[in-house]
């Protein structure tokens, strides 16, 4: 599929967006494996959490899908997994792979994970190595999927000290704390997404908590709740983003997710000018949530300070846009760990600006995009959602028709993008590819 984007008038308007990918893929998680029922209402419908639950089905958790964004799980208990009959495709989803790689490894029972193309060229061995220390036997096509995980219970525990703020890494670890002896601890170097510590929380976990150390005592039982998964800042950033650049929009968005491990996004997008505000805040279960403001705004560029990028990582795409659409140069460093997110993000996203217009001078680790006019022009997603998404965006105030190629992987995210943006007013519409 591509997306044709024609220049359009994102104007005003109230919505929602689908529900976050990180709490679903966690929800289905904890929740198979706690004692009892748990209840999940706004799940996210997207391709990754749907092979998660697929995965989840395949190893013997009872799940009753009763809507798209309902569902109940009868939890298996720490224990309670069973051997899955054959691989389990995660297909494009990171997250889905490392977090099982944690789970799977304390189990009794040898399992087997695989995915697309994307996702069999990223690195595991940032999980391997910590899950190895604890006793975990993980093979690897040097250090890419599929992993075969060897089943050992019990683990022992760790305190490990990670090289990378992963919030990946550090769920896959405490996931396999929970199956350790004693007491498994990770300290981040800079602070990553808490959901998988809020919701052990929620269903009785006892975790340990200073700014960036987190530990948790391993045979502790979850108890099955109500999981609420709040709306996706991650998706609400394109809407966001299409507000903002465009000339007279004022755009409501409401309950998103703004847990403070995650809104480095807002707090960018305000200090290049952005006009962004949150109303209406109150807690989801242990969640942070908020109704999003957002106006039309002039934006100036400059340095985007270092310690912002964990808070922010998924959300670079629309930053590089935010920034080509901005006076003066923005200078993005410190972000290196986008080369092996679903694509390379700087490569891909400097690739695309540049083809509509825009200079961006790329380094190993950062770039510097110059804000421009955009116009028209074919760029490619190379399939990573983010990059369609964003570049779509862009496409909004292009002074000629963009199309986005590669654009089906959206569906891992944000199923229903198109139709969404299509309702403030933004001219996008999905086709088949039509070959150049
Ligand atoms: C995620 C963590 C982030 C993010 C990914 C989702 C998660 O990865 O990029 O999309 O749900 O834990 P890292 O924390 O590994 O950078």
């Amino acid at each position: 599929m591509q997306f044709n984007v024609n220049p359009s008038a994102v104007g005003k308007a109230t919505l929602t967006v689908p529900g976050d990918k990180s709490v679903s893929h966690r929800a289905l998680m904890l929740a198979s494996i706690a004692n009892g029922r748990s209840d999940i209402t706004g799940f996210l419908a997207g391709e990754d959490c749907l092979a998660t639950l697929a995965a989840m089905r395949a190893m013997g958790v009872s799940i009753q899908h009763n809507a798209p964004t309902e569902m109940s799980i009868e939890g298996a208990g720490l224990h309670g997994l069973r051997k899955p009959q054959d691989a389990l495709d995660l297909g494009n989803s990171g997250t889905a792979m490392r977090l099982m790689s944690g789970l799977l490894c304390g189990q009794r029972f040898a399992s087997r994970l695989t995915g697309d193309e994307s996702l069999t060229g990223r690195p595991m061995q940032r999980v391997i190595t910590p899950l190895g220390q604890m006793g975990a036997v993980i093979d690897s096509t040097e250090g890419r999927p599929p992993l075969t995980v060897h089943g050992n219970f019990p683990l022992a525990a760790i305190d490990y000290d990670m090289p990378i703020a992963s919030a990946q890494v550090k769920s896959a670890v405490l996931l396999a704390g929970l199956y350790a002896t004693g007491t498994t601890s990770v300290t981040e170097p800079a602070v990553s997404r808490d959901h998988t510590e809020r919701m052990l929380g929620s269903m009785g976990v006892r975790v340990g908590k200073s700014i960036n150390r987190t530990s948790l005592d391993g045979q502790q039982e979850l108890r099955g709740c109500h999981i609420q998964v709040p709306a996706d800042l991650s998706s609400a950033a394109f809407v966001i983003l299409a507000a903002l650049i465009a000339d007279n929009a004022d755009i409501l968005i409401k309950n998103v997710g703004v847990n403070p491990t995650r809104i480095g996004v807002i707090n960018i997008l305000q200090g290049m000018g952005g006009d962004i505000s949150l109303e209406n805040p109150q807690l989801l279960g242990q969640e942070p949530v908020a109704d999003i403001r957002v106006r039309s705004s002039r934006l100036d560029g400059g340095p985007v300070a270092p310690g912002l990028v964990s808070l922010a990582i998924d959300e670079f795409p629309v930053l590089f846009v935010a920034a080509a659409a901005a006076s003066g140069k923005t200078e993005f460093s410190g972000i290196g760990e986008l080369r092996v997110k679903e694509s390379d993000r700087i490569s891909a996203m400097a690739e695309g600006l540049r083809i509509i217009g825009i200079r961006v001078d790329e380094s190993a680790d950062g770039a510097v995009v110059h804000g421009g006019q955009f116009s028209g022009g074919n760029v490619d997603s190379h399939g990573d959602h983010r990059v369609a998404m964003s570049l779509a965006i862009a496409g909004t105030i292009a002074s000629d028709p963009v199309i986005v190629r590669d654009v089906d992987a959206v569906d891992t995210s944000f199923p229903g993008f198109a139709a969404c943006m299509t309702s403030i007013g933004a001219d996008i519409e999905s086709s088949t590819e039509r070959q150049l």
